[in-house]
């Protein structure tokens, strides 16, 4: 989630939640699907609601927090309609409150990964995964779901090689 588009004078939030490559602001799971994208040559599908959450960091938190306790299930903006194509899909989100943004549940519910292999990555500020694994296996019981690189909000800017060579090594 883009805190800022601007590259200068960014408060401690705004620069924990990007990464910026050549002067343009990426968000860090965004930035870490980009280099997976590089590596692979994968085709791309962007997670986003169809309400935009706000950018400012504190109506943001509360608003995630709120969401989470009433287990929401925000609209995604657009729809996937040929995943019957795929058989190894990454699937990258950042850690909220210690689990993966309410709309990776919409996302997970509305599609059937049924016999296809999940590939989870994301970036943190100290969690790691949480427990999202775990629940990405049970809100998808018939897919392989494996453990992918999760990478520090900290580490971000300069984690490219580890990126490509943690994609190298998997099969
Ligand atoms: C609403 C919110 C809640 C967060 N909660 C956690 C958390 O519980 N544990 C953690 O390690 N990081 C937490 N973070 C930090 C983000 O996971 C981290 O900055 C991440 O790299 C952001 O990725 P993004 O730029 O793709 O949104 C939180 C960030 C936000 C905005």
């Amino acid at each position: 989630m883009l805190e800022t588009t601007n590259p200068n004078n960014m408060t401690t939030e705004e620069d924990n939640s990007t990464v910026v490559i050549n002067g343009e602001v990426l968000g860090n799971t965004q930035y870490m699907a980009q280099v997976i994208q590089n590596t692979t040559g994968a085709d791309m599908f962007r997670i986003e609601p169809k309400t935009p959450y706000p950018t400012d960091h504190k109506i943001l938190v509360d608003l995630v927090l709120e969401e989470q306790n009433q287990k929401a299930r925000p609209e995604l903006l657009n729809t996937i309609n040929n995943l019957e194509e795929y058989d190894t899909i990454f699937v990258g989100y950042p850690n909220w409150w210690g689990d993966m943004p309410m709309i990776l549940y919409t996302f997970f519910e509305q599609y059937d990964f049924s016999d296809k292999t999940i590939i989870a990555f994301n970036t943190h500020d100290g969690s790691g995964f949480s427990r999202t694994i775990s629940t990405i296996q049970e809100l998808q019981p018939n897919a392989e779901v494996v453990e992918g690189l999760s990478i520090s909000c900290n580490q971000i800017q300069n984690a490219e090689n580890e990126i490509v060579e943690w994609v190298n090594s998997l099969n």
